[in-house]
């Protein structure tokens, strides 16, 4: 048993389309741009995507839609042919996003996007040859929300009937600053200096760290965005944000704040508040640069 992943982009921009032309809708259309579609020039919609997808004119947003199916390759190697998600989700989400941004512009309330995946997935079950194991609509590089079916995560929500027929993940992704320091006071300073290298620097020294911040909920108590923002604000910013985490935070006076020791600890602090409001913490992650991250629980 294996997993396929496949992130499929989609241009979204606002623009008057020809196909609202004739519709009642009084606010400037909003279209999705999607160049994957088949075209004379390019009959099978075998579109080329760049790193960012079918461009966008002037100021459109970039949607990501990742599809993981999970199954035996057959004799060709492949799971799935990665054209035919392509088209998948190139046939479904696009109607679905277009009408959901229409509404929330009518309406002014935000479009649920569990609830626009859900219907999503079933239109995309139907036409992909391999089971689908999770779905991730990507609205930018720092937040997300996916559905997933694989039954490693289950176990989350104990309380969640197994007729659930899939655990809805938000994921967001916040910043703070703090210096640190590490060092053993077991040691010598010149083991220390052996051990860390430059990271031993008596006066410490400073990351921009990144936590990205996984919730299961389930369908049936949402838990939001906003809820997952203030719990992180109270718990993990107020603490640590601009504080030197050997000197400021009692959590790591007795242990090193390393990158690993840091996951662990905002996952300790996070895991509680979270299940008070009704989701499960699945996982942390924390960068302290670019290069060099943790994930907890692995
Ligand atoms: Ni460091």
């Amino acid at each position: 048993m294996l997993e396929l992943a496949r992130t499929v982009r989609l241009a979204i921009t606002a623009c008057t389309p020809q196909d609202t032309a004739a519709t009642t809708v009084t606010i400037t259309g909003l279209h999705v741009k999607d160049r994957g579609d088949a075209r004379p020039s390019d009959p099978g919609g075998r579109f080329k995507p760049g790193l960012a997808g079918a461009a966008a004119l002037g100021l459109g947003a970039i949607g990501e839609f990742e599809v993981v199916c999970r199954g035996e390759p057959d004799r060709t190697g492949y799971l799935i042919d990665i054209t035919t998600i392509d088209r998948a989700v190139r046939s479904v989400f696009p109607p679905l996003v277009r009408d959901a941004l229409r509404a929330e512009a009518l309406t002014g309330t935000p479009f649920d996007a569990g609830e626009l995946l859900r219907s999503g997935a079933t239109a995309i079950r139907a036409l992909l040859p391999a089971p689908l194991a999770a779905l991730t609509y990507r609205a930018s590089p720092f937040r997300s929300i996916g559905l997933d079916w694989r039954p490693t995560l289950s176990s989350l929500i104990p309380a969640m009937p197994s007729s659930t027929p899939a655990l809805t993940i938000l994921t967001e992704t916040f910043e703070f600053a703090a210096s640190h320091r590490l060092h053993l006071p077991e040691l010598t300073d010149a083991e220390n200096l052996a051990t860390f290298g430059k990271c031993n620097n008596p006066n410490g020294h400073g990351h921009n760290y990144r936590i990205e911040v996984g919730v299961a909920v389930g369908d049936d108590a949402p838990m939001s965005f906003d809820a997952i923002g203030a719990i992180v604000d109270a718990e993990i910013m107020r603490r640590f944000d601009h504080k030197h985490l050997n000197l400021d935070c009692p959590e790591f006076a007795t242990i090193n704040p390393s990158v690993e020791n840091i996951a662990r600890v905002c996952h300790g602090l996070l895991v509680a508040p979270i299940a008070a409001r009704g989701g499960a913490l699945h996982f942390v992650r924390v960068w302290e640069t670019e290069k060099t991250s943790c994930r907890y629980p692995a």
